[in-house]
């Protein structure tokens, strides 16, 4: 398995390190970053801002985005990344899904296209309690590429921390499919608390399975995972 484990016990320790990782990247010429969002992503981004880093060069693409939240809603994966990025690191071009397209399946497909057109140097990736890596829920087609998917209760749950009411968690979302992540030609995943154990002890044990969408990445050949977990990998 083509996979790097880096444990870390000191938080801020391992946020520096996945800056350095994004660093690192841009000095070896890469120009187009996979970009995620979700409670995991804030310390990293929070570095990035401070940092001497120019991203004007770079295009950026986003995993996801819900369906049927505007915008400018505060919930907004857009307005996530305008505010813990983008207002302060520009890039060339960035691309987020548009959750209130008219016909949000046309819309799954454009930004599949203009995936396609891409080459992702770096994607980096955040994991849900239950394995999801973008809003692939277990379940999801290892084959899948960007669609309209259905959010189960427990990511909905997860999420409500972000929204004023568990009601207010839309039930659906777009998202970059799991075949259309795989194609990054590397991966960052940073996976922060007791809660995503699981989830990263499957996918330390190797035991690829649909049911847990973020075990694909065994398949991948190039994956680093930055964790605080102390993980028994016998
Ligand atoms: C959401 C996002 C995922 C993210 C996950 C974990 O569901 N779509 O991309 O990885 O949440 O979020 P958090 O970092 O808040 O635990």
């Amino acid at each position: 398995m083509a996979l790097d484990l880096e444990v870390w016990e000191d938080n801020d320790a391992l946020y520096s390190r996945a800056q350095e990782i994004f660093s690192t990247q841009i000095k070896n010429g890469a120009t187009t970053f996979g970009l995620a969002t979700g409670g995991t992503m804030i310390p990293l981004y929070e570095k990035l801002r401070s940092s001497a880093l120019d991203f004007s060069h770079c295009n950026s693409v986003n995993l996801d985005e819900y369906v049927g939240v505007p915008q400018g809603h505060p919930a907004s994966y857009h307005t996530f990344m305008q505010q813990h990025l983008f207002d302060a690191k520009p890039f060339k071009a960035t691309y987020i899904p548009n959750g209130v397209a008219e016909d949000v399946h046309a819309e799954a497909l454009k930004y599949e296209n203009v995936l396609k057109s891409l080459t992702v140097d770096m994607q980096l990736l955040g994991v849900g309690v239950n394995g999801h890596i973008g809003f692939n829920e277990p379940g999801t087609s290892f084959q899948s590429e960007t669609d309209v998917v259905e959010l189960t209760a427990s990511t909905r749950s997860a999420n409500a921390r972000f929204f004023d009411s568990l009601d207010e968690v839309p039930k659906q979302a777009i998202t970059m499919g799991i075949a259309s992540i795989m194609r990054a030609k590397c991966i960052l995943l940073i996976a922060v608390g007791e809660e995503k154990r699981t989830a990263i002890e499957a996918l330390l044990k190797g035991d690829v399975t649909e049911d847990i969408p973020v075990t694909r990445l065994c398949n991948h050949p190039n994956v680093i995972v930055l964790t605080d977990l102390q993980i028994n990998n016998d």
